[in-house]
Protein backbone atom coordinates (compact mmCIF):
# COMPACT_ATOMS: atom_id res chain seq x y z
CA UNK A 1 0.00 0.00 0.00
CA UNK A 2 1.46 3.50 -0.76
CA UNK A 3 1.91 5.51 2.16
CA UNK A 4 -0.20 8.53 0.49
CA UNK A 5 -3.02 5.94 1.04
CA UNK A 6 -2.24 4.71 4.39
CA UNK A 7 -1.93 8.37 5.36
CA UNK A 8 -5.54 8.70 4.03
CA UNK A 9 -7.24 6.21 6.79
CA UNK A 10 -9.06 7.49 9.63
CA UNK A 11 -7.75 5.50 12.45
CA UNK A 12 -3.90 5.31 11.65
CA UNK A 13 -1.54 5.27 14.17
CA UNK A 14 -5.08 4.30 16.64
CA UNK A 15 -5.04 1.56 19.08
CA UNK A 16 -8.41 -0.04 19.77
CA UNK A 17 -9.35 -2.89 22.44
CA UNK A 18 -12.20 -4.79 21.28
CA UNK A 19 -14.38 -5.59 24.84
CA UNK A 20 -16.22 -8.77 23.40
CA UNK A 21 -19.37 -9.98 25.49
CA UNK A 22 -21.52 -12.76 25.51
CA UNK A 23 -24.18 -11.87 22.94
CA UNK A 24 -25.85 -13.40 20.25
CA UNK A 25 -24.32 -10.05 18.40
CA UNK A 26 -20.87 -11.22 18.55
CA UNK A 27 -21.05 -13.14 14.72
CA UNK A 28 -21.17 -8.86 13.59
CA UNK A 29 -18.26 -8.36 15.88
CA UNK A 30 -15.66 -10.07 13.00
CA UNK A 31 -16.52 -8.00 10.76
CA UNK A 32 -16.74 -5.36 13.10
CA UNK A 33 -12.86 -6.18 13.75
CA UNK A 34 -11.90 -6.35 9.75
CA UNK A 35 -13.80 -2.61 9.45
CA UNK A 36 -11.41 -1.16 12.01
CA UNK A 37 -8.11 -2.73 11.04
CA UNK A 38 -9.22 -1.65 7.08
CA UNK A 39 -9.91 1.70 8.78
CA UNK A 40 -6.32 1.86 10.08
CA UNK A 41 -6.54 0.86 13.95
CA UNK A 42 -4.67 -1.56 15.55
CA UNK A 43 -7.29 -3.84 17.37
CA UNK A 44 -6.57 -5.89 20.97
CA UNK A 45 -9.08 -8.09 21.67
CA UNK A 46 -10.78 -8.80 25.37
CA UNK A 47 -13.21 -11.30 26.18
CA UNK A 48 -15.66 -12.56 28.77
CA UNK A 49 -15.95 -15.54 29.72
CA UNK A 50 -19.99 -15.41 28.03
CA UNK A 51 -18.27 -14.65 24.92
CA UNK A 52 -16.43 -17.16 24.43
CA UNK A 53 -19.17 -20.06 24.58
CA UNK A 54 -20.47 -18.15 21.77
CA UNK A 55 -17.07 -17.91 19.88
CA UNK A 56 -13.45 -18.85 20.15
CA UNK A 57 -11.06 -16.63 20.77
CA UNK A 58 -9.01 -18.10 18.01
CA UNK A 59 -11.19 -16.04 15.80
CA UNK A 60 -10.57 -12.83 17.26
CA UNK A 61 -7.12 -13.97 17.47
CA UNK A 62 -6.54 -15.01 13.66
CA UNK A 63 -8.69 -11.85 12.61
CA UNK A 64 -6.68 -9.30 14.91
CA UNK A 65 -3.15 -10.68 14.29
CA UNK A 66 -2.68 -10.64 18.17
CA UNK A 67 -3.14 -12.86 20.79
CA UNK A 68 -6.71 -12.41 22.46
CA UNK A 69 -7.03 -12.40 26.49
CA UNK A 70 -9.50 -13.71 28.85
CA UNK A 71 -7.99 -14.34 32.20
CA UNK A 72 -6.31 -11.53 34.35
CA UNK A 73 -4.35 -14.33 36.26
CA UNK A 74 -2.57 -15.19 32.59
CA UNK A 75 0.51 -13.73 32.77
CA UNK A 76 1.93 -15.80 29.47
CA UNK A 77 5.53 -16.00 30.65
CA UNK A 78 6.27 -12.75 30.48
CA UNK A 79 6.18 -10.49 33.52
CA UNK A 80 3.66 -7.97 32.75
CA UNK A 81 0.50 -7.29 34.45
CA UNK A 82 -1.97 -7.69 32.35
CA UNK A 83 -4.89 -5.64 32.48
CA UNK A 84 -3.19 -2.61 33.16
CA UNK A 85 -0.75 -3.44 30.40
CA UNK A 86 -3.83 -3.75 28.28
CA UNK A 87 -5.24 -0.08 29.68
CA UNK A 88 -2.63 1.86 29.07
CA UNK A 89 -2.74 0.77 25.02
CA UNK A 90 -5.71 2.17 24.31
CA UNK A 91 -7.06 5.08 22.57
CA UNK A 92 -10.68 3.60 22.73
CA UNK A 93 -12.19 0.67 24.85
CA UNK A 94 -14.82 -0.75 22.05
CA UNK A 95 -16.88 -2.92 23.61
CA UNK A 96 -19.21 -4.47 21.39
CA UNK A 97 -21.64 -6.30 21.77
CA UNK A 98 -22.32 -5.27 25.47
CA UNK A 99 -24.32 -8.02 27.32
CA UNK A 100 -26.55 -6.71 30.34
CA UNK A 101 -24.29 -8.90 32.18
CA UNK A 102 -21.14 -6.70 30.99
CA UNK A 103 -22.81 -3.01 31.42
CA UNK A 104 -24.46 -4.14 34.81
CA UNK A 105 -20.94 -5.05 36.44
CA UNK A 106 -19.25 -2.27 34.54
CA UNK A 107 -22.06 0.50 35.89
CA UNK A 108 -20.73 -1.45 39.46
CA UNK A 109 -17.61 -0.90 39.31
CA UNK A 110 -16.62 -4.07 39.31
CA UNK A 111 -13.31 -5.77 38.26
CA UNK A 112 -14.06 -9.59 38.19
CA UNK A 113 -13.09 -10.27 35.08
CA UNK A 114 -10.33 -9.42 32.77
CA UNK A 115 -13.29 -6.98 30.64
CA UNK A 116 -13.88 -5.17 33.44
CA UNK A 117 -10.29 -4.83 35.16
CA UNK A 118 -9.23 -3.40 32.47
CA UNK A 119 -12.17 -0.79 31.90
CA UNK A 120 -11.66 0.12 35.02
CA UNK A 121 -7.81 0.62 35.11
CA UNK A 122 -8.15 2.40 31.67
CA UNK A 123 -8.40 6.07 31.25
CA UNK A 124 -8.78 5.98 27.45
CA UNK A 125 -12.48 6.28 25.94
CA UNK A 126 -14.72 3.91 26.08
CA UNK A 127 -17.64 3.51 23.50
CA UNK A 128 -20.24 1.00 24.32
CA UNK A 129 -22.55 -1.08 21.71
CA UNK A 130 -25.41 -2.58 23.73
CA UNK A 131 -27.07 -5.99 22.13
CA UNK A 132 -29.60 -7.77 23.92
CA UNK A 133 -33.39 -8.72 24.39
CA UNK A 134 -35.74 -5.50 24.14
CA UNK A 135 -36.96 -6.78 27.36
CA UNK A 136 -33.46 -6.52 28.83
CA UNK A 137 -32.56 -3.50 27.21
CA UNK A 138 -35.76 -1.61 28.75
CA UNK A 139 -35.17 -3.01 32.06
CA UNK A 140 -34.96 -0.20 34.29
CA UNK A 141 -31.86 -1.72 35.65
CA UNK A 142 -30.06 -2.22 32.44
CA UNK A 143 -31.75 1.92 31.52
CA UNK A 144 -30.48 3.28 34.88
CA UNK A 145 -26.99 1.52 34.72
CA UNK A 146 -26.59 2.80 31.24
CA UNK A 147 -27.81 6.22 32.53
CA UNK A 148 -24.85 5.95 34.73
CA UNK A 149 -22.14 4.64 32.29
CA UNK A 150 -23.11 7.96 30.30
CA UNK A 151 -22.89 9.88 33.20
CA UNK A 152 -18.87 9.27 34.12
CA UNK A 153 -18.60 10.06 30.09
CA UNK A 154 -18.85 6.33 28.39
CA UNK A 155 -20.22 6.60 25.06
CA UNK A 156 -23.16 4.71 23.79
CA UNK A 157 -24.11 3.07 20.15
CA UNK A 158 -27.81 2.95 20.80
CA UNK A 159 -29.26 -0.29 19.79
CA UNK A 160 -32.05 -0.09 16.98
CA UNK A 161 -34.78 -2.23 16.29
CA UNK A 162 -34.71 -5.23 14.80
CA UNK A 163 -35.26 -9.28 14.30
CA UNK A 164 -34.30 -10.38 18.12
CA UNK A 165 -33.24 -13.53 18.84
CA UNK A 166 -36.67 -14.43 20.71
CA UNK A 167 -38.40 -14.35 17.62
CA UNK A 168 -39.68 -10.54 18.35
CA UNK A 169 -39.02 -7.52 16.17
CA UNK A 170 -38.06 -4.92 18.71
CA UNK A 171 -35.76 -2.72 20.04
CA UNK A 172 -32.42 -3.92 21.31
CA UNK A 173 -30.51 -5.32 18.28
CA UNK A 174 -26.90 -4.16 17.59
CA UNK A 175 -26.84 -0.91 15.44
CA UNK A 176 -24.91 -1.63 12.25
CA UNK A 177 -21.07 -2.07 12.01
CA UNK A 178 -21.53 1.23 9.63
CA UNK A 179 -22.77 3.12 12.39
CA UNK A 180 -20.28 1.77 14.99
CA UNK A 181 -17.20 2.50 12.57
CA UNK A 182 -18.62 6.17 12.11
CA UNK A 183 -19.08 6.80 16.04
CA UNK A 184 -15.09 5.50 16.70
CA UNK A 185 -13.85 7.95 14.39
CA UNK A 186 -15.55 10.82 16.03
CA UNK A 187 -15.07 9.67 19.32
CA UNK A 188 -10.99 9.50 18.66
CA UNK A 189 -10.75 12.53 16.10
C1 LIG B 1 -28.30 -17.92 22.65
C2 LIG B 1 -28.04 -16.83 23.65
C3 LIG B 1 -28.03 -15.51 23.23
C4 LIG B 1 -27.79 -14.48 24.14
N1 LIG B 1 -27.77 -13.20 23.68
C5 LIG B 1 -27.59 -12.20 24.57
C6 LIG B 1 -27.59 -10.86 24.12
O1 LIG B 1 -27.70 -10.56 22.92
N2 LIG B 1 -27.39 -9.89 25.03
C7 LIG B 1 -27.23 -10.15 26.37
O2 LIG B 1 -27.08 -9.22 27.15
N3 LIG B 1 -27.22 -11.42 26.82
C8 LIG B 1 -27.38 -12.44 25.96
N4 LIG B 1 -27.37 -13.73 26.41
C9 LIG B 1 -27.14 -14.00 27.86
C10 LIG B 1 -25.66 -13.78 28.20
O3 LIG B 1 -24.84 -14.59 27.39
C11 LIG B 1 -25.42 -14.06 29.70
O4 LIG B 1 -26.08 -13.07 30.46
C12 LIG B 1 -23.96 -14.12 30.06
O5 LIG B 1 -23.87 -14.36 31.45
C13 LIG B 1 -23.22 -12.85 29.71
O6 LIG B 1 -21.93 -12.91 30.23
P1 LIG B 1 -20.84 -11.77 29.98
O7 LIG B 1 -21.54 -10.46 29.99
O8 LIG B 1 -19.89 -11.89 31.07
O9 LIG B 1 -20.27 -12.03 28.64
C14 LIG B 1 -27.58 -14.79 25.52
C15 LIG B 1 -27.56 -16.13 25.93
C16 LIG B 1 -27.78 -17.13 25.02
C17 LIG B 1 -27.75 -18.55 25.50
Amino acid sequence: MSPQKNKAKPLNRKTILLALSGSIALYKSCDLLRNLKEAGAEVHCVMTAGAQKFISALTFQALSGHPVHTDPFDQNGDWAVLHTTLADKADLILVSPASANLIARMAGGMANDLVTSVVLASRAKVLLVPAMNDHMYTHPITQDNLKRLKQIGYQVVEPIEGELVCGRHSVGHIAENETIIKKVITVLK
